[in-house]
């Protein structure tokens, strides 16, 4: 990036183009064990328009946060502490019924398997219909049904599909049709958990394209979660490498892909030698993902890094821009006394 595309870009964010602003937010769950730390102290601006891509090893934390963002969260999780801004609302204070409008019109959720949130005895076009006349009561049956044969066209599926019922179409097809409900209601932000993993490779590269194409027509912001590298480095703008339920690393899919700063996102992308090409699962690295029950101190990648220092078991590391956007939280880039040297 050149520095005037840093300025522009730092002066749009100080001009309020965040969308959504997560502030030190932490989510456990309650489990006999004790307590789970999946979401810890995580603070993250999505920006309007962007496509942010969410990736870590499985057990990381990435659908407690997109959850958490929905205020999905329910017993025995629980958001512990944090705040929540969307589109300047505060999320954390709104009513669970203000919430559901919220949900419902304003934030989307596509989950790996659309099956279980879609009604198996409704049609698509109730499911479509009742979607939008719910939340916007002034839109008659007939405007609705319209509205939903345009946006299920607009997905590439037939429109006397419209009339069939979820288990018939395949995981791609329910997929877009999970998509299509969050554009029914012209949702401004969608966080897809996961979307692709179901799908055989045409799909997903139909499927992601899509993506693209809507984002661009619908003015969306999309947080992807995904395990994949190859998805990410397709279609983000930014990436979130999450670690232990923290933010490792944040940036530009270029900085985070050719110029990785933090030990865990080179390890991660290691395996994948060309990414633009490939699209590998992420590689399994050496050393046990953290247990969340007791994540270790400091950094908490201290025990599995190649770089490991005396400070990095001791004390926790900012998670500190390395240069202006791009953030990792690792003591390779930040200045200490040598606390923690013994
Ligand atoms: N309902 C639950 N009860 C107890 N622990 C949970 C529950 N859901 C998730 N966890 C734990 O929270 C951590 C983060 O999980 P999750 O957010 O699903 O990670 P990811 O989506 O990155 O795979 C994991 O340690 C997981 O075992
Ligand atoms: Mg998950």
């Amino acid at each position: 990036m050149t520095q005037d595309a840093i300025a522009a870009d730092r002066s749009s964010v100080a001009t309020g183009d965040v969308l959504y602003s997560i502030r030190d937010l932490s989510v456990e769950y309650g489990t006999r064990a004790g307590e789970v730390a999946a979401v810890d102290r995580v603070s993250l601006d999505i920006r309007k328009g962007e496509i942010l891509g969410l990736v870590g090893e499985s057990g990381c934390g990435k659908s407690t946060l997109g959850k958490a963002m929905m205020r999905m969260i329910s017993p025995p999780g629980r958001i512990t502490q944090g705040e929540l801004w969307f589109a300047g609302e505060d999320l954390m204070t709104v009513s669970e019924a203000q919430m559901r409008e919220i949900r419902g019109a304003r934030l989307g959720m596509v989950f790996q398997d659309p099956m279980t949130s879609l009604n198996p005895l409704s049609k698509i076009v109730d499911h479509l219909t009742e979607t939008i006349t719910t939340h916007e009561p002034s839109v008659s049956e007939a405007a609705a049904r319209d509205r939903a044969e345009q946006l299920i066209g607009r997905l590439g599926l037939r429109v006397e599909r419209i009339d069939d019922y979820p288990h018939q179409f395949s995981g791609g097809m329910r997929q877009r049709i999970m998509i299509a409900l969050a554009l029914a209601l012209r949702a401004d932000l969608v966080i897809a958990d996961e979307p692709t993993t179901a799908l055989d490779v045409i799909v997903e590269a139909q499927f992601l394209d899509l993506l693209r194409e809507l984002r661009a027509e619908f003015d969306l912001t999309i947080i992807m979660i995904t395990h994949n590298i190859g998805v990410v480095a397709e279609v983000a703008d930014r990436v979130a490498v999450m670690y232990a339920g923290r933010m490792a690393e944040l940036g530009s899919v270029d900085e985070v892909f050719l110029d990785t700063k933090h030990p865990y996102g080179q390890g991660l992308l290691r395996a994948v030698p060309n990414i633009e090409l490939d699209g590998s699962d992420l590689y399994q690295m050496e050393g046990a993902p953290p247990n969340l029950l007791h994540t270790p101190s400091g950094c908490p990648f201290h025990p599995r890094c190649p770089h490991v220092m005396p400070i990095c078991s001791e004390r926790e590391p900012a998670f500190a821009e390395v240069t202006p956007g791009h953030r990792a939280s690792c003591w390779l880039f930040q200045e200490h006394d040598g606390e923690g040297e013994r």
